[in-house]
């Protein structure tokens, strides 16, 4: 089969054929098939889609372009969990210690942050010490022994997903939802975990704008997960206005040890509990979602889900003093404030303008590998349904430049919104996707 084959074959809506699918991502990967015919076909996928099978087959090969991580010799079974990004995320952080406090093992290799979505990785590196590059030995034995680890993605795992990646970002074919799927799900499959949760965001600061393409998103990686063996459940959580109140590596990890100390944002805990429960559940640690959403609550308030986060960042080199000291995580030079210009509800709340701004605040980085400043950020003092009355304070401004501060204040402050009325309560998690079972 000829690559212009395939490319008429894929333009003109046909499905392709497995052998068809292994060759082109073989043949990519050796150089044997230009990026022009690549990006054709990339575009020819954008417009006529790929059935179930075809995706399960591309992330197949995303997967077999690279090395693999064999979680097998761990006792029980390992759990990895994945969000499609947000403004202000800093679930992992808080998720993921307080399921391990309950005896789920965690084995998560993680990315750095792109465009308005924040990245784990770039969150835990505002540890002093913590290490974010351990090695395949390293990971293996801090999970057999701590239960929880979190690591950078290598560059040998799922190769040609990175080579993809990066021809998608310059064709505009980013945003297709088998090449998404594929893209997540390979990393997920390639990084060994059993029992995976998916956190799809719905809303204007995600990749899937509106709930039914990201229930079609979450339908297509769930269904890969269980036609590759892995336990796979979804939840569409809303992201019309970012997560919790602080937008930014450095503050949201205070946030995220807030949470894990009792008092963090209401909406972090609630998400916190819901997609633990499902690692609970699927890990058979509880009999069901309610009663373990009990467990995870009473482990958030008697503390052990902080003394976990605390181990966990000890064996990764971090200093544990910074989680009960915050300002041993730095402090930014600048300060600035955003105040009402008027009165009223807060009726909007713009999670992708609120994510823009702390971009150009540098907490966010425009290009892959480009230098990001971890201690700028955004905290918000009001979110959507709030009184304001004209002068309050909506947010303050965290970063290292004057010029970046006023340029992101201006952004910042066209993502308000008022009302007279007070706008109704929307829910956060919108939905929950499992695949058939496996
Ligand atoms: N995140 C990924 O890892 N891949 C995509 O294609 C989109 C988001």
């Amino acid at each position: 089969m000829s690559m212009v084959e395939m490319i008429h074959k894929k333009r003109d809506g046909s499905a392709l054929s497995q052998t068809e699918i292994q060759h082109f991502i073989a043949g990519y990967m050796v150089g044997e098939i230009p990026d022009y015919q690549v990006s054709a076909l990339l575009m020819a996928i954008y417009f006529s889609g790929m059935n179930r099978e075809e995706t399960v087959t591309l992330t197949e090969a995303l997967v077999a372009s690279g090395e693999t991580l064999d979680l097998s010799m761990l006792a029980g079974i390992v759990a990895d969990k994945h969000s499609t990004g947000g403004v202000g995320d800093k679930i992992s952080l808080v998720l993921l210690p307080l399921v391990a406090a309950a005896g789920v093992t965690i084995a998560k290799m993680s990315g750095r942050g792109l465009g308005h979505t924040g990245g784990t990785i770039d969150k835990l590196s505002c540890i002093p010490g913590f290490r974010t590059d351990l090695t395949r030995t390293e990971f293996l034995a801090q999970v057999r022994d701590v239960g929880i680890a979190i690591t950078g993605q290598t560059p040998q795992m799922t190769p040609a997903d990175g080579l993809l990646y990066a021809l998608r970002d310059v064709t505009a074919t980013v945003d297709s939802i088998p090449l998404i799927a594929s893209s997540i799900m390979s990393k997920k499959i390639a990084s060994g975990a059993q029992n995976i949760v998916l956190d799809v965001k719905v809303g204007s600061g995600a990749f899937m704008r509106d709930l039914a393409s990201a229930r079609e998103l979450a339908q297509m990686m769930t269904s890969i997960g269980a036609a590759l063996g892995r336990k796979t459940v979804a939840l569409l959580s809303a992201m019309e206005q970012p997560l919790g109140f602080a937008i930014g590596n450095h503050v949201e990890v205070i946030e995220a040890i807030e949470t894990l100390q009792g008092y963090g944002p209401a909406d972090v805990k609630a998400l916190s509990l819901a997609l633990g429960a499902e690692l609970l559940v699927n890990s058979k640690l509880a009999p069901s979602l309610a009663q373990a959403e009990e467990i995870l609550s009473a482990l958030l308030n008697d503390g052990s889900a902080l003394a976990m986060f605390r181990r966990f960042v000890a064996a990764q080199g971090g200093d544990t003093t910074a989680v009960d000291t915050p300002a041993k995580l730095g402090t930014p030079r600048n300060r600035g404030e955003l105040r009402a210009v008027a009165g009223g509800f807060l009726c909007e709340l713009d999670a992708l303008k609120v994510g823009q701004a702390a971009v150009l605040l540098g907490a966010g980085r425009e290009q892959k590998g480009a230098e990001i400043d971890l201690l700028a950020g955004i905290i918000l003092h009001k979110k959507i349904g709030d009184f304001v009355a004209a002068g309050e304070l909506l947010a303050e401004i965290f970063c290292n430049s004057d010029e970046k501060l006023a340029l992101a204040t201006t952004q910042l402050s066209s993502a308000y919104g008022y009302s007279e009325q007070q706008p109704p309560t929307s829910p956060l998690i919108l939905e929950r996707i499992e695949a058939e079972n496996i």
